[in-house]
């Protein structure tokens, strides 16, 4: 099955791609329907960036509102879920002694733009610890829970996170911060086209996500997704046309003939949005590929790939499998140099994948897409079984259950 699939990605053929979840990749007929757009924008930029815009765009947020279980009202489409996320971070009407409940699995690029905005209202972050391993529903949300007080203003949790690849359980801690007016924050870059998501359901109040990365449309196609009761307490980080003075008032009509909330955030002066005009592609390739039969072959190789090293190193995995990314690992390493590994990854066995330090572990994280196969998988074993010196781990581990048998 891979084989055929990896012909229709463009990723190189000498790479041993296992990094999907830094940036995603993106299919040939997807790629295509993207250069098309792009080219339509060229030959005629008054009518594609000026009359046709708002009707285009119509398409995408209407098929990404129903795959997503929202309504287009409640969707801006966006260059990326960390502009979403600044957006909220940025817009919320934070004090001196406020505080900002999340985790110590953030991705780091979001924890800089909660210490800014500390920075500039004196708001205070708290970081809760998420114990490893992750093994209950209850271990999770009782330690977010815990966290909460009565300065506490926001939750910013990932829904997928970045470093330990763990898929939190949120939705119980969401409905606790709803129940005692704290507003939740959800960092969903990982999760579009990851897992089944129901935006509506779930409750956030703000929630941003990639397309780009596992749904595999274009880079530059992300969104941010907002219940209508907030939608009125966002400013857009860039005043454009599509500001107007008017109230945020449901029935509201924008300067471009959607709500403000859409209008206000959507447009930021000249932009590319071919990325987004790609989406409704990206969703026709994936139902015509059967994308959810690669997915279960996907998560089972890489938790398949996790359980051999595992065997090698003798390292506990981070967590119980439903709380692992379906089609992300991070893999425990042996204490190494973590830098040179990568390195060596790449220069001596053309393996891209992301390998470093995270608190006091080393880890290799692990994408598993429609592209991989089962011999890259090999290949990765064998080569951390080189570079690591895992054999010799796994005879010394050997001798000593002897030993103690
Ligand atoms: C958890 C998490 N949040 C946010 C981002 C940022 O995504 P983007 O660069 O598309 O904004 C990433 C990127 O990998 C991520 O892993």
């Amino acid at each position: 099955m891979s084989e055929n699939l990896a012909r229709q990605f463009l990723i190189r053929e000498d790479v041993v791609f296992l990094n999907h979840g830094s940036f995603g990749a993106c299919p040939r007929p997807v790629f295509e329907t993207y250069q098309h757009w792009q080219l339509e924008l060229e030959r005629q930029p008054v009518e594609f960036l000026g009359r046709a815009l708002t009707e285009n765009m119509r398409l995408p947020r209407t098929a990404l509102a129903t795959e997503l279980g929202t309504t287009p009202e409640n969707i801006v489409g966006l260059t990326n879920a960390t502009t979403g996320l600044n957006i909220v971070a940025q817009s919320l009407d934070l004090k001196p002694g406020d505080q900002i409940l999340t985790t110590d699995h953030e991705y780091s690029a979001l924890e800089k733009t909660w210490a800014y905005v500390c920075r500039r209202t004196g708001a205070e972050i708290v970081v809760v610890n998420i114990p490893l391993p992750l093994e209950t529903e209850a271990q999770f949300t009782d330690a977010v829970v815990a966290g909460m007080t009565d300065r506490t203003r926001v939750l910013f949790l990932s829904h997928i996170t970045s470093p330990t690849a763990l898929l939190f359980p949120i939705e119980r801690a969401i409905a606790e911060a709803r129940k005692r007016g704290i507003w939740s924050v959800i960092d969903g870059a990982h999760t579009p086209g990851h897992i089944p998501l129901q935006l509506d359901a779930l409750g956030a109040d703000f929630y941003a996500g990639n397309c780009h990365k596992w749904m595999m449309a274009p880079k530059g196609s992300a969104f941010l997704h907002a219940r209508p009761e907030v939608q009125g307490l966002l400013n857009p980080l860039v005043i454009s046309h599509g500001w107007t003075a008017q109230s945020r008032d449901a029935g509201a009509k924008g300067a471009f003939g959607n709500s403000p909330f859409i209008d206000e955030i959507e447009v930021q002066g000249t932009r590319d949005p071919a990325p987004w005009l790609t989406i409704p592609t990206a969703l026709d390739y994936r139902r015509d590929n059967d994308w959810v039969s690669v997915q279960a072959h996907c998560q089972a190789l890489a938790q398949d790939t996790a359980r051999r090293l595992g065997v090698l190193t003798g390292l506990e995995p981070l967590s119980a499998p439903q709380f692992c990314a379906p089609q992300m690992v991070a893999m425990p390493l042996p204490e190494c140099n973590t830098e040179q590994l990568k390195i060596d990854l790449i220069e001596r066995y053309n393996i891209e994948m992301p390998v470093f330090k995270w608190q006091d572990r080393c880890i290799a994280r692990l994408s598993v897409q429609g592209y991989n196969g089962k011999a890259q998988m090999d290949l990765l074993i064998s080569a951390l079984t080189d570079l690591l010196g895992l054999e010799a781990d796994l005879a010394v581990r050997a001798t000593q259950a002897e030993g103690a048998a």
